[in-house]
């Protein structure tokens, strides 16, 4: 069991120096957190925080109602899994996952079963007489995992442990981590900077950037609703495209006017938008943001009802990607490239033209000052 609540939270290195700023979160039991964020953004520094590898400057550590800040790390029960595997080199695979129960003095019998036990569960039971020089990376990565599961602390805390592995055996470790998480019903907090990561294994994501926290809620919410530029740009890829607009009226409708040459290109936008723009932002620049899936050819928007909602967006392709399944075309706007997902029976070659209709109810709209979606208006009580 482990509540694990965070408040104002700061870890300052030197007098003007923070890695991680105002950090308030609550970790509830058995949950599945994400740490996640560019290089630098204090992911790592939160972690050790929790373990009690660093001291705290400033604010609160509860962890099950006590407060810990002062706790020694040994006191706080918690299972550390590190980037670099740190297994000994000179035991076997055995004596590595055995160790954390050794040191306690924990009978050998009990020993054997759980290691047994935990070699079962990672599937390394035919690997136990090895020494880790004749592993791979993967089972490597399973050893320290399979080291950090055999006691049953309160909170496993993972910083980045699968970034040593290729691309394919990431994809399974992932999967093998979720299982684990629902076998072990314990709390895992996990730190990386791979946003795909972040979005397929956790139940909590918790986005940073220099130190503070940009976001906390669910993969969904965090992919439909980010409450900022950051945030809308870090998850999703190809990024989502972004594009400076004017808002200007238009007989009774507001319109989202973008283009650097030619003929104007107009965007209607709807609902919450609508009205935030027509409140706030008329005559005035916002940056309006869509992700690649979010933009149809003529025949799906006008079959959604939104054919109308976009006018004059036509683009000139400078890369095509074929997928299979889908195909990605790249075009230039504002002097910056942009992608488009369509159907792969869509057959335009590059230098030849598109048009482009934009989902009004997927739009993003960012104040192009404070980079903050214009719906936390709404959030904050508008
Ligand atoms: N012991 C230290 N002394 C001074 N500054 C530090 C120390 N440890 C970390 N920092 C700084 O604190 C900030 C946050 O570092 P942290 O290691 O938490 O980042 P991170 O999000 O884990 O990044 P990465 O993805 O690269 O691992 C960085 O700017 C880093 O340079
Ligand atoms: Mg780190």
């Amino acid at each position: 069991m482990a509540e694990i609540a965070l408040r104002n939270v700061c870890k300052q290195f030197d007098s003007t120096h923070y890695g991680v700023k105002d950090f308030t979160l609550d970790i509830h039991d058995k949950e599945f957190v994400i740490f996640v964020g560019p290089s630098g953004c204090g992911k790592s520094t939160t972690l050790r925080l929790i373990a009690g590898l660093e001291d705290i400057t400033d604010g609160e550590l509860w962890i099950d109602g006590e407060l810990c800040n002062y706790l020694e790390s040994k006191e706080r029960d918690m299972s550390m899994v590190f980037q670099n595997y740190a297994l000994y080199p000179n035991m076997t695979v055995y004596g590595n996952i055995a160790y954390s129960l050794k040191i306690r003095k924990v009978p050998k019998k009990t020993i054997d079963q759980k290691v047994r036990e935990v070699a079962r569960i990672l599937e390394i039971e035919s690997l136990l007489d090895r020494k880790p020089a004749a592993l791979s990376g993967g089972q490597k990565q399973r050893v320290a995992i399979g080291a950090a599961i055999i006691r049953q602390p309160k909170a496993f805390l993972m910083d980045e442990p699968l970034s040593n592995l290729d691309a394919k055996l990431r994809a399974q470790m992932r999967v093998e981590l979720q299982k684990l998480h629902k076998q072990l019903d314990t709390t895992i907090i996990y730190v990386t900077h791979d946003q795909a990561e972040a979005m397929t294994l956790g139940t909590k994501i918790v986005v940073m950037k220099d130190g503070l926290i940009q976001q906390v809620d669910t993969p969904q919410n965090i992919y439909d609703h980010p409450v900022n530029k950051f945030v809308a740009g870090f998850v999703g890829a190809p990024t989502m495209n972004f594009i400076e607009c004017e808002v200007e009226k238009e007989f009774d409708k507001t319109v989202l006017l973008f283009a650097t040459t030619g003929p104007v290109k107009k965007v209607y936008p709807t609902g919450r938008n609508e009205e935030i723009l027509r409140k706030e932002y008329l005559g005035k620049r916002v940056t309006l943001g869509i992700r690649p899936e979010d933009i149809y050819e003529y025949e799906e928007a006008k079959a959604s009802g939104f054919a109308k909602n976009s006018a004059g967006i036509r683009e000139t392709v400078v890369t095509r990607e074929m997928l299979g399944a889908e195909v990605f075309l790249y075009f230039d706007e504002q002097h910056r490239t942009h992608a488009v997902r369509l159907e792969p029976s869509n057959q335009t070659k590059v230098g030849e033209t598109v048009d482009l209709y934009f989902d009004p109810n997927r739009i993003h709209i960012f104040d192009t000052e404070t980079e903050e979606n214009i719906l936390n208006l709404y959030r904050k009580g508008y």
